[in-house]
């Protein structure tokens, strides 16, 4: 090929497009024709005007709007997280679609293709700003079926309900009631919800079933900028250890703060478990049992310098999970261990760094005995009796009650 050939098809969003949807095909997300189909047609260059086309194309998230702090508030969501939501919605042609945050418009035309003429999409935005973007973007690029509103998507839209599908695009803390009340019988609902105030967060695609409360088919590992508006919830306490490494946890569990952020200036203790895991386990789930398993998990979050100079590595596999009690943290690593696998170990920091290094290894024997590959999740709405809940740890928000099972 030669430079001139290779530039043109740099520039060409048509040849961008497919080696994007190649790409997405090449990880297995896509399970379905008709998601692929889409993605190898909605122009996404339409949707991010002012940003490189090539960028728009590449296989990451590409941030279109911040908070004055610096905070993503919006963005275009990874691609490959895209296609995964939209397989796990599970649309048909004709379905009705709720989708909530609509932020560039991208995945409202992605639904428009995959239900089709006789299909409806409704999106929701809380910010005018944006919600003016995706319209003027749907429009352009031929979706001008697709419904735009602005507002605060926890409270839905009444008017076109019941929806087949609904589908959340920003990290929600609960199921709101009135996506409750809109959806569909036998409908889906798929939504990024954080599980634990760290900001551990799955996309769940949850069916309701005929006794009223949603059962999850899956439970997707994703990050989310954090719905805003009325139900978003404050829970998460961000306890800074350096400038470039923060400990995530729940403000429920009333963390020591002043002392878990000199935790770093406390020596490193290393221990390895000898547990072996292989990049191809479904072993994703290990931070959520953690979680739901015992009290005091925490998330390490490392900038890349910090953990090139040594001061902290936990294992990113599983986003930081750890423990911690009083100002001590014990925290997951790894280290390769042949070709293909890693071994887990636990890096401990703090005045109790021994007890907790024990507990948190015995914790780790304990998943390793069994391995759960995939959490049971089932939601039931706030005010359902406990006799009705499944069994399983229970996590209470204001319109739900989720029970997690292993
Ligand atoms: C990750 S972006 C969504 C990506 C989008 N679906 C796309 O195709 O580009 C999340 C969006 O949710 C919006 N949002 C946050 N809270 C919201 C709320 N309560 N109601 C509606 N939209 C909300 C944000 O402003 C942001 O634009």
């Amino acid at each position: 090929m030669t430079a001139d050939t290779a530039d043109s098809v740099a520039l060409d969003p048509a040849a961008l497009r497919n080696a994007l949807a190649d790409r997405i095909l090449s990880l297995g997300t896509f399970r379905t024709a008709a998601v692929e189909a889409a993605f190898r047609t909605v122009p996404r260059q339409v949707f991010l005007p002012g940003v490189d086309l090539a960028e728009a194309y590449q296989p990451k998230v590409v941030v279109t709007k911040c908070a004055p702090d610096g905070t993503a508030q919006s963005s275009a969501s990874s691609p490959n997280i895209v296609a995964g939501q939209a397989e796990d919605l599970d649309v048909r042609p004709g379905h009705t679609i709720l989708e909530i945050g609509a932020a560039t418009g991208i995945n409202a035309a992605l639904l428009a293709e995959i239900t089709g003429p006789h299909g409806r999409v409704v999106t929701i935005e809380i910010d005018q700003d944006l919600t003016n973007g995706a319209r003027a973007a749907l429009d352009k690029a031929g979706y001008s079926t697709v419904t735009t509103i602005c507002g605060d998507g926890a409270t839905g839209w009444a008017e076109a309900a019941p929806y087949d599908r609904i589908i959340v695009t920003a990290g929600a803390w609960d199921i709101s009631h009135a996506w409750w009340d809109q959806l569909a019988p036998a409908g889906r609902i798929v939504i990024p919800i954080r599980l634990h105030g760290s900001g551990l967060t799955r996309s769940l695609a949850l069916d309701l079933q005929p006794t009223g409360e949603l059962v999850a088919s899956h439970a997707r590992v994703c990050g989310f900028v954090p719905m805003r508006g009325g139900s978003a919830a404050d829970t998460t306490a961000s306890i800074p250890l350096t400038d470039q490494i923060t400990l995530n946890t729940a403000t429920a569990e009333s963390p020591d703060i002043p002392a878990l952020a000199q935790t770093l200036t406390h020596p490193a203790h290393t221990h390895w478990t000898g547990i072996n895991v292989t990049d191809h386990e479904p072993v994703e789930h290990l931070d959520l049992w953690l979680a739901t398993t015992t009290r005091g998990f925490a998330r390490l979050s490392v900038s890349a310098d910090a953990r090139k100079s040594g001061i902290a590595d936990p294992a990113l596999r599983w986003a930081g999970a750890g423990l911690y009690n009083g100002g001590t943290l014990a925290y997951i690593t790894a280290r390769p261990h042949g070709p293909v696998s890693r071994e887990i170990g636990v890096v401990a920091h703090g005045p109790d760094s021994r007890r907790l290094t024990a507990r948190l290894v015995d914790l780790l024997r304990g998943w390793n005995h069994t391995r759960p590959a995939r959490p049971i999740i089932t939601a039931h709405r706030a005010g359902t009796s406990d006799d009705e809940l499944g069994p399983g740890v229970r996590i209470e928000r204001p319109d739900t009650r989720l029970t997690i099972s292993w």
